[in-house]
This record gives C-alpha cells, sequence and structure tokens, in this order.
C-alpha cells in the first residue's frame, strides 16, 4: 500500500478538506479514523462550495471513502449529510461508501450531556465544544458502555445496552435537570437510521488488508489538529480523540507499516475557536483584520476563529511528535495587504527564554510571545501556481519558515479553489 496520512498542526481548521480533495485525485481510497462530526471540512470545485463534517473528503471525487473504527458516528446526522451531498448531485452508494462496524455511536443523550455539561460551566471554564455530543460519546467508549454498529446483530442485547446507558447518564441528568431521558424514543430512532445506513457497514481493517494486498492508494484523512490531540494538545481545551497520525492505524484498522508518509497543514497564520491557551493570539484590528480576509468562522458552529500570528514552537513540536515529512502552508494570500508579518520564533515565561513548546501552557498565562518581523509583500498572490512567480518577500516568508522547522514545504495554498496552489513536490504521485 501507498499511504499518505494528513494532519493539522494546530488547532484544526488548517484546510485539510481542500489538500485531501487536491490528493484524493491520485487516492484510491480516503480514509477517516477519528473525531466525528465535529469536524468541518470544506472544499470549493468549481466555484461550488461542499461542507463535509462526517463524510470523507474523498466523496466529492467518488473515491472510496471508508469511515473507520476510530470515529464516532452520530447516525442521524450521518444520515442527513449523506442526503444533503446526494441534492449536492455527489453519489453515495456501497461501492464508495463503507463505515466500519467497529465505530461507535454518538446517541441523542451525548449531545444532550455535551450542551447541558457546557452550559454548567462558566466563562473561561467552558470548552467551548461544538456540541455535537464528541466527549460524551467517547467517554462512553472508555467506560465500556458504548454502543457499535455490530451491536445491532442482537437487537434485544442492544435495547438491553441503551437502557443501561440512560440509566448511568440519568443519575447525573436528573440532579441537574430534574428530568429523566427515556431511551425508548432515541432507540427507536437510531433503530430506523441504521436501517439505512446497514448496507454500508462492512469490517474495514479486513477491507484495508485487502486494499494493501492489491497495492492501492490510500489517503487518511485527519480530522481536527495536533493542539486538540488529547494527549499532546493543550488539555482540557481539547478534543476527546487523538488527532496525531498514529492514530490513524488505531483509528482503522490499517498496520502501521503502511503509514509512512505524513503531511501536516500548516495555516501561514494561527486560528483557533473555543477557549484555552492562544500565546500569538492578536485580540485586536490585526486579529480582526486576519479573520476578515480569511473568513475565519467556524464550519461547524459558525463561530468566529480566534486570530494571531504563525507560532514556530507549536509547529516544530507538532512536526516532531506527528512524524511529519513534509509541510503544506495554506491561506499564503490572506496576509497580501499586511506591510509586516510577524513570526513567533521563541515564548518567553517568567522571563525566561523558551525554544521548545512547554508542557501544561494552560497553567501558565505568562507565556510572552517574541517575535521575528518580515517585510510583507503587498501584492495579490491569490491564485498563483508557481513559486517563482510569488513575489520576493512571500518567497522570503515561506523560506524562512522552512528553515525555522527544519522541514520542507511541499504544497502552497494561495486560494479557496482546488487548483490555486503551488506544488514544489509531488507528495502522491
Ligand atoms: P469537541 O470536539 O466538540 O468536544 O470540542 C472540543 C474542542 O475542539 C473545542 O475547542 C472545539 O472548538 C474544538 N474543535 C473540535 N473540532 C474542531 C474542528 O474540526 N476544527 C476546529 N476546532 C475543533
Amino acid at each position: 500500500m501507498t499511504s499518505l496520512v494528513i494532519v493539522g498542526t494546530q488547532w484544526g481548521d488548517e484546510g485539510k478538506g481542500k489538500i485531501v480533495d487536491l490528493l484524493a485525485s491520485s487516492a484510491d481510497a480516503v480514509v477517516r479514523f477519528q473525531g466525528g462530526h465535529n469536524a468541518g471540512h470544506t472544499l470549493v470545485i468549481n466555484s461550488k462550495t461542499f461542507k463535509l463534517s462526517l463524510l470523507p473528503s474523498g466523496i466529492v471525487r467518488q473515491k472510496l471513502s471508508i469511515i473507520g473504527n476510530g470515529v464516532v458516528v452520530d447516525p442521524i446526522h450521518l444520515e442527513k449529510e449523506i442526503r444533503e451531498i446526494t441534492n449536492q448531485g455527489i453519489e453515495v452508494n456501497t461501492s464508495n461508501f463503507v463505515i466500519s462496524s467497529d465505530c461507535f455511536l454518538i446517541l441523542p443523550i451525548h449531545r444532550y450531556i455535551d450542551s447541558i455539561r457546557e452550559n454548567l460551566k462558566q466563562g473561561s471554564k467552558k470548552i467551548g465544544t461544538t456540541g455535537r455530543g464528541i466527549g460524551p460519546a467517547y467517554e462512553d467508549k472508555v467506560s465500556r458502555r458504548g454502543i457499535r454498529f455490530s451491536d445491532f446483530k442482537n437487537l434485544k442485547e442492544l435495547e438491553e445496552k441503551f437502557i443501561s446507558i440512560y440509566n448511568h447518564h440519568n443519575v447525573w441528568i436528573e440532579k441537574f435537570e430534574g428530568k429523566e431521558i427515556s431511551y425508548l424514543d432515541d432507540f427507536e430512532i437510531i433503530l430506523k437510521c441504521y436501517q439505512s445506513l446497514s448496507k454500508y457497514i462492512e469490517n474495514t481493517w479486513l477491507l484495508l488488508k485487502q486494499l494493501n494486498d492489491k497495492n492501492k492508494k490510500i489517503l487518511f484523512e485527519g480530522a481536527q489538529g495536533f493542539y486538540l490531540d488529547l494527549d499532546h494538545g493543550t488539555y482540557p481545551y481539547v478534543t476527546s480523540s487523538n488527532t496525531v497520525p498514529s492514530n490513524a492505524s488505531i483509528g482503522s484498522g490499517a498496520n502501521p507499516k503502511y503509514l509512512k508518509r505524513i503531511l501536516g497543514i500548516t495555516k501561514a497564520y494561527t486560528t483557533r475557536v473555543g477557549n484555552g491557551p492562544f500565546p500569538t493570539e492578536e485580540s485586536n484590528e490585526i486579529g480582526e483584520k486576519l479573520g476578515k480576509i480569511g473568513n475565519e468562522f467556524g464550519t461547524v458552529t459558525g463561530r468566529k476563529r480566534r486570530c494571531g500570528w504563525l507560532d514556530i514552537l507549536m509547529l516544530k513540536k507538532a512536526i516532531t511528535v506527528s512524524g511529519i515529512n513534509g509541510l503544506v502552508l495554506t491561506k499564503l494570500d490572506v496576509l497580501d495587504s499586511f506591510r509586516d508579518l510577524k513570526i513567533c520564533t521563541s515564548y518567553k515565561i517568567n522571563n525566561q527564554i523558551v525554544k521548545d513548546y512547554p508542557s501544561n501552557i494552560s497553567s501558565n498565562h505568562q507565556v510572552i510571545p517574541i517575535y521575528e518581523t518580515l517585510k510583507g509583500w503587498e501584492e495579490k498572490t491569490k491564485g498563483i501556481t508557481k513559486f517563482e512567480k510569488l513575489p520576493l518577500n512571500a518567497q522570503n516568508f515561506i523560506k524562512r519558515i522552512e528553515t525555522l522547522v527544519s522541514c520542507n514545504i511541499d504544497i502552497i495554498s494561495t486560494g479557496p479553489e482546488r487548483d490555486e496552489n503551488i506544488i514544489i513536490n509531488e507528495v502522491f504521485s
């Protein structure tokens, strides 16, 4: 198998959807391995916008699209997303879409818990989740209470599992909400969804083995970003799955030996939705300008993203821990009108200069970013497809990032359209 894992190196929203779509044209299959419909992948093809949350981005190119076992699936949402994308002219059928029978389900009660929990927290204590039940669903998985698609084979046992999950959560819900949630309606709804989704459900580890035996090309599509990883991110302001490429194996059943090429997606600046530390955040007119030009609003929740400068410490840790061997720099064109550009190269913490991303940054409120300032190019780069055509200052900006992180930039994205890229190195030919 030739494989490529694509992951975000920041807090998500780095533009992975577009890059997956671009590279999916060379792939035989695209695999999601973690997260759920908290992801928001936007693809613009011939000025038509496609927004995907749970379906792998390869579906738009009619590539075999696989939801691996590490993904938590809300069947109600999945049905809706399939309906919406079908209405946009994209066919979803049993030859191009497969869901792992080992996927755990997000039930309506998980969504409910996610929202009431967030409402109970005050101010900066709120994580700012997407409210889609991701955390509670993963918690039930880890607590060995969770429900998988394979459980639908025995309806009696399935109903018992529903009762046990609802009983477990109702103790807590009753205390805070003064009422219990009945499992019955949800059981009926989910059963109905299962009936329409069952045709897509398969043993995906085996499918991946068969694809490997046939020497097929597989693209693993990460969701969220490195700093939302449960272990390596800015805990507790993280998502509830491991977003790092090593999880592509666990979350799909693909043999780790298949996963050699890892591509990290990095915005030319930084954004974050939800709460949590953000050392290079610009809560001022610079952040406003980045957000306005970059159209920085969450695909899933519509929330305004926080914006700031590129952070090299973050990038270096993401590259090291993820095993990234090439980068894609996205949204370069958003910087076109800035006279000066800043890149954070170290932090000052308690009067000490720190060059490597420190652990537990969330408890440290004294992080002062130290910047290198580069001259902006103040020219249009949107749509440029050749490196030599970029203004000299833009070339210098890119080369400086490569030097600072000791990693190649293989692709530069210069606009939202599929063909608005500079391909420096072919990464998946
Ligand atoms: P959850 O994944 O809904 O539990 O949210 C946990 C944190 O991850 C929140 O800060 C969300 O805003 C953030 N998050 C989850 N998915 C994405 C994503 O796809 N892009 C950016 N942020 C995300």
